[in-house]
């Protein structure tokens, strides 16, 4: 049995990712594959629920609290859907991984690198993904398509501060995994983008 392919996506609030994910979708199916589509925070049914509490604008936690729930429910999606397909040969996309700890909690928050780096290697061992794509927007970007959503989460709400410094730690990410981690500028018109994921997702599936 062919082994399956693990691919996230990655990118500040607005990046455009969503628009990508069924673009990668669509590219999957034509190729005769029915990908694994899931998120995180979320993916499970305990998963879901530590995703409402963390991007629940009501809810207050420390920066450690945020990033400790979010590895849990990444514990569970690896163990009840990621893992499970990628074994069974199914190729898995997520909308967002562990890149996004590292940014949001690591670069937005603050948190220690190292701590991120422990609780990475505690939940997921030496597993990462084959393929993660980065879109990436200057922030007045990201936030003005973010402004257009009604009603912002405990994320969207943030300053530009903050996202300024999630897309430096995703920079930073990018340049220490370049390997793994394919950027992709999606401040390009709609069809540009669309070619440059086509380009790097056709490259996987003649290499899988
Ligand atoms: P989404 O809006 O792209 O579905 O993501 C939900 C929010 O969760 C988004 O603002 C980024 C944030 N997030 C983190 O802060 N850390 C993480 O590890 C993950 C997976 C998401």
């Amino acid at each position: 049995m062919k082994s399956g392919k693990f691919i996230t996506l990655e990118g500040i609030d607005g990046a455009g990712k969503s628009t990508q994910l069924a673009w990668i979708v669509e590219l999957l199916q034509q190729a005769g594959l029915q990908p694994v589509v899931t998120r995180e925070p979320g993916g499970t049914t305990l998963g879901e629920r530590v995703r409402a509490l963390l991007l629940d604008k009501s809810m207050t936690m420390h920066a450690e609290t945020e990033a400790l729930l979010m590895f849990a429910a990444r514990r569970e999606h690896l163990d009840k859907v990621i893992l499970p397909a990628l074994q069974q040969g199914q190729w898995v996309i997520s909308d967002r991984f562990t890149d996004a700890s590292f940014a949001y909690q690591g670069g937005g928050r603050g948190l220690d690198q190292a701590k991120l780096g422990i609780l990475e290697h505690w939940v997921q061992g030496g597993l990462q993904p084959d393929l993660t794509l980065y879109f990436d927007v200057p922030v007045e970007i990201g936030q003005q398509r973010v402004r257009q959503v009604k009603d912002a989460d405990r994320f969207e709400q943030e300053q530009a501060g903050f996202f300024q410094r999630v897309r430096n730690a995703y920079l930073d990410r990018v340049r220490q995994f370049p390997n793994r981690i394919q950027i992709i500028d999606s401040s390009q018109p709609l069809t540009e983008v669309k070619a440059a994921v086509e380009q790097t997702v056709q490259r996987l599936l003649h290499d899988a």
